[in-house]
């Protein structure tokens, strides 16, 4: 898609299929009908607050909430007057019913070792892990940076945060100690729960090494807590570094959940914007968890014997409202997996599913890309008649991969749910319900009761059906942002200045002339590779942050399996030559830099970069050029037309 220009983008796919609810699903759904729904959108879109005030009042309460929603544009408060925990809500409330002794948590790592939590051993360790961080000097309001592998520590770690008020920043364990610093530094974090590593693909991911690195630049943390993964021997720093398993010892298994206010701030979680520095999403507690665990239970249709599974990481947002306080807050089993879904062998993922019998699987487009290439073989290897729902999240789902999912892992029987939401929203915003909604393969059909998605023009007026625009919503919900953390201008500018008083998810977006939401993906300089959101401005900086290099652009090009892939332009110091080999280094600079996730797929070196008479880079016609390696757009306002020329020449070239 062309990206600057979302109005006048025409639709290519014309997607016609619909997929009804089977019979039964529909039957046994929450959710029943069609008319149902529409029944509690009309109710939702009458008033919004009190659709939600009601989905609030099943929470456990310490103290119930008096005002719904106070909305100071762009700054929200809702539930006021309540104290409730969030922990509490996950954990204690399940333990005076049969759910006490019922699993919490399935967890396999990826060497094939596993274990089992039910919700009374789940309490057991929050409450131990509580008091450990009491010990260490951590209360109410204190931030705790939390760079873990997928084990079960690290939500123990987050519920025990939540349980004291603790404000928890999950760092993706894929993420480098200068990404790792960087955050620790914006959030004051005082301390850091890391592990001596985890396993990723075979290898031993170093996350202590990372650690250590990312501390000695980090002045706020004071102490370490480590976690023993590997058995690999780590340099441990007396005073500063402590065993998980040392200071669980003597821990009590006995933490009252502290009351805390409904704005209460739950977590930070870092993702990236169009400019270089991430942004700290700041979410609160009461409706956050109001949002998740209703989202949960209504888009998953869970029921109680269901095993569901999330293939996210922990480490971005999906793992934080759909591993960890959705699925809790309902008392739900979850499949918890640490390591890479192709590893050992293509099937790890179906050998999960058949092993423990999973019901709802919810994964990423970029995954099922990639399952489609090794073929059919793997997932025909297990038996998964197990699976009755489906559900995707994170980037647009082209139709092909979407009816391959139906048919091959579905085996044609299971809904799929295409979720639409933003780390921002917190949960899910735009979805089928599958007792419900007829489905239609590439759109996340329409948006949930009590949430007033709009597809605009530059000004908010809303476009005709059928016509690109901007995706933007129109009104507060509970899981909303409340701010970036530390700085409240950014988030105005970022979200609430295009068109005053209303949320810009900078998305491109088109409503069909069913009111079927169609997301035609970002608008702004965010690239997503593999489902993971990364900013455009801060692979640039890590690239100039190399000596040899002078400037650089980074664009996204189509990608058959990741969605996008990224391509970066680079302009040399005076004097550097660009061989072959210093395109490796500087991969592996971005890599050192950010993580693996941000590694370049492609280095093109240039003596200029393609730019407007004041200067700005061109990202557009490089956009162009590196995914069909010449430029048709407009080129009326570039500086010097002979940079492209080269540039296209430099394809050419190579294409012979
Ligand atoms: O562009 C949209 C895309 O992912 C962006 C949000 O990324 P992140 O904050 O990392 O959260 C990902 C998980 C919620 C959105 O602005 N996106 C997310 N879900 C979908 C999607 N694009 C199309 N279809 C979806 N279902």
């Amino acid at each position: 898609m062309k990206k600057e220009n979302t109005e006048n983008i025409t639709t290519l796919l014309k997607e016609n299929r619909l997929f009804h609810p089977p019979i039964a699903f529909k039957k046994a759904a929450h959710i029943s009908g069609f008319s149902t729904l529409q029944k509690l959108k009309k109710t939702g879109q009458k008033n919004p607050e009190l659709f939600w005030a009601q989905q609030a009042k099943n929470l456990k309460w310490i103290k119930p909430f008096k005002k719904t929603l106070v909305w100071n544009p762009p700054f929200a408060q809702w539930f006021l007057g309540g104290k409730i925990n969030v922990s509490e809500n996950c954990l204690d409330r399940h333990l005076t019913t049969f759910r006490k002794n019922k699993a919490a948590i399935l967890w396999e790592g990826e060497p094939g070792d596993t274990r089992t939590l039910t919700y009374a051993e789940l309490h057991r360790e929050v409450c131990r892990f509580a008091n450990v961080l009491k010990s260490l000097g951590i209360s109410k309001g204190d931030r705790v940076s939390i760079y873990l592998p997928m084990i079960p520590e690290l939500p123990i770690a987050m519920l025990a945060c939540a349980r004291i008020g603790a404000t928890h920043s999950v760092i993706f364990g894929g993420f480098s100690s200068e990404a790792l610093k960087e955050r620790n530094v914006d959030a004051q974090a005082k301390l850091l729960i890391t592990a001596d590593g985890g396993y990723r693909k075979g290898q031993i991911v170093p996350l202590k090494i990372n650690a250590d690195s990312a501390v000695t630049g980090s002045p706020s943390i004071e102490k370490v807590v480590v976690v023993r993964r590997t058995g690999e021997s780590v340099p441990m720093v007396s005073g500063r570094d402590f065993w998980w398993h040392d200071l669980m010892k003597s821990a009590s298994p006995h933490c009252p959940p502290e009351p805390l206010d409904s704005e209460h701030p739950l977590f930070i979680l870092y993702t990236s914007g169009s400019t270089g520095k991430p942004k700290g999403v700041l979410h609160t507690t009461a409706g956050y968890l109001t949002q998740a665990a209703w989202t949960t239970k209504h888009i998953f249709d869970l029921k109680e014997e269901d095993t569901y599974w999330c293939t996210a990481d922990i480490g971005w947002v999906t793992g934080h409202t759909y591993i960890v306080y959705g699925p809790l807050a309902n008392g739900v089993t979850t499949v918890m997996y640490e390591g890479a879904p192709l590893y050992p062998q293509p099937d790890r993922f179906w050998e999960l599913v058949e092993k423990y019998k999973v019901n709802i699987f919810y994964t990423a487009p970029t995954a099922i890309r990639t399952f489609v290439k090794f073929g059919d073989e793997w997932p025909n290897k297990h038996d998964l008649s197990s699976l009755r729902l489906l559900g995707t999240v994170g980037e647009p789902i082209n139709p092909q991969a979407w009816l391959w999912y139906h048919k091959v892992i579905g085996g044609s029987r299971c809904p799929i749910v295409d979720t639409w939401w933003q780390t921002e929203t917190g949960a899910i915003m735009i979805s089928p319900l599958p007792g419900a909604t007829p489905l239609k393969p590439g759109s996340g059909t329409l948006s949930l009761p009590g949430i007033q998605a709009e597809v605009v023009d530059k000004t908010g007026k809303p476009v005709a059906s059928g016509q690109g625009g901007y995706l933007v919503i129109q009104k507060p919900w509970p899981a909303m942002l409340r701010t970036i953390y530390g700085d409240s201008e950014r988030f105005k500018k970022q979200y609430w200045s295009q068109i005053p008083g209303i949320y810009f998810t900078g998305d491109g977006a088109r409503k069909d002339k069913d009111g079927y939401f169609w997301i035609m993906g970002r608008i702004d300089d965010v690239i997503k590779v593999s489902g993971h959101r990364l900013g455009t401005a801060e692979i640039e900086s890590a690239l100039v942050s190399h000596p040899k290099v002078a400037e650089a652009a980074v664009v996204g090009r189509p990608d058959e399996i990741t969605g996008e892939g990224i391509v970066a332009f680079v302009t040399l110091q005076g004097g550097v030559q660009p061989e072959p080999a210093l395109s490796e280094i500087l991969r592996e600079h971005v890599s050192k830099t950010i993580g693996s996730v941000a590694r370049p797929a492609e280095i093109r070196f240039t003596d200029t970069l393609p730019k407007t008479r004041s200067g700005k880079i061109m990202r557009r016609l490089l956009r162009e050029l590196a995914t069909s390696h010449q430029v048709k757009g407009d080129v009326t306002t570039l500086e010097d037309f002979s940079v492209l020329t080269k540039l296209q020449t430099s394809y050419e070239e190579e294409e012979g």
